[in-house]
């Protein structure tokens, strides 16, 4: 149906959200640079398919919030940017994940090379039984980054995750030791160690207080300037506050994805209109 036959209401005082139909998929960023995108992506564990054709984009220095109920496949398809899922027995995926237009859905793609460019964060902070600067360096280290350099990335990685005033006077203490929060935080520095250029986060302050959630916040929004982002959230407020995209799953499917200002205020799906108001999940 064209837009000029759809039946316009006058304006009732109900919110008229339904009154438009978009009919093109959302293409979020014509002009921007894509940095990473799925097409047709088909998650399965065994039988069952947990990711059903989802087609998303996520263009260069964009915050994208996945959101919907728990177990819609959030994390599922977070995993599979960077092949994670091949670390889980039973799952299998069908269809393309383009990485700069590359593909990463291939047999012989080294997943290491991968995991190095999209890094991953995830709901609790993870850090190694290491001292902060070694939890840094970790993997740096392991990538045969020479000695001499080893300092440099490890100031450089605390100053971007905000970390580094707090920690730079006990750098050789164990992490353990650290607040959830700056634990968090430090698992961000041990992933932008590796110079990414995308960041997946899953719910990453979901285990946090609010002054910490706050932290990670203002640092995702210094994040994007750098990085393309990005982050499951079950926090509605959040994706609202902190992302420039906002995609909606439900049950395996990617229901509708678009600028979190519109989506926000007005969904062009029913059941967008539904989670967003409350009514499931
Ligand atoms: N390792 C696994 N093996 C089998 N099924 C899984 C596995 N991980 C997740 N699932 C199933 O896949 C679906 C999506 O889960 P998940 O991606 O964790 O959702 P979300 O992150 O949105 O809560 C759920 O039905 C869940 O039970
Ligand atoms: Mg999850």
């Amino acid at each position: 149906m064209a837009l000029s036959t759809l039946p316009r209401k006058e304006n009732d005082g109900s919110r008229m959200r339904f009154s438009v139909a978009i009919e093109q998929p959302f293409s979020p960023a014509k002009e921007q640079e894509i940095m990473l995108e799925t097409k047709n992506l088909r998650v399965f564990y065994g039988e069952k398919m947990a990711i059903r054709d989802v087609s998303l984009t996520f263009p260069k220095n964009h915050v994208t919030a996945l959101i919907g109920p728990s177990g819609c496949g959030k994390s599922t398809y977070l995993r599979s940017l960077n092949r994670m899922n091949d670390e889980v027995p039973g799952c299998r995926i069908e269809g393309d994940i383009l990485y700069k237009g590359e593909q990463l859905n291939r047999p012989g793609t080294d997943v290491f090379e991968i995991r190095k460019q999209i890094g991953m964060v995830f709901q609790r902070p993870n850090p190694f039984a290491k001292s902060i600067f070694e939890n840094v360096a970790f993997g740096p280290k392991h990538h045969g980054a020479r000695k001499a350099l080893l300092e440099g990335i490890v100031e450089e990685s605390l100053k971007k995750a905000a970390l580094w005033d707090e920690v730079k006077d006990r750098l050789h203490t164990s992490a353990l030791a650290l607040s959830g929060g700056q634990q968090q935080r430090l698992c961000i520095a041990r992933a932008l160690a590796m110079n990414p250029d995308v960041l997946l986060l899953d719910e990453p302050a979901s285990a946090l207080d609010p002054v910490s959630t706050g932290k990670v916040e203002e640092l995702i929004a210094e994040l994007k300037k750098e990085y393309t982002v990005a982050i499951v959230t079950h926090n509605m407020q959040q994706a609202a506050r902190i992302s420039d995209t906002t995609a909606f799953f439900y049950m395996g499917e990617l229901i509708e994805a678009g600028p979190t200002s519109q989506m926000f205020t007005n969904p062009q799906k029913k059941q967008t209109e539904a989670y967003l108001s409350g009514h499931f999940g």
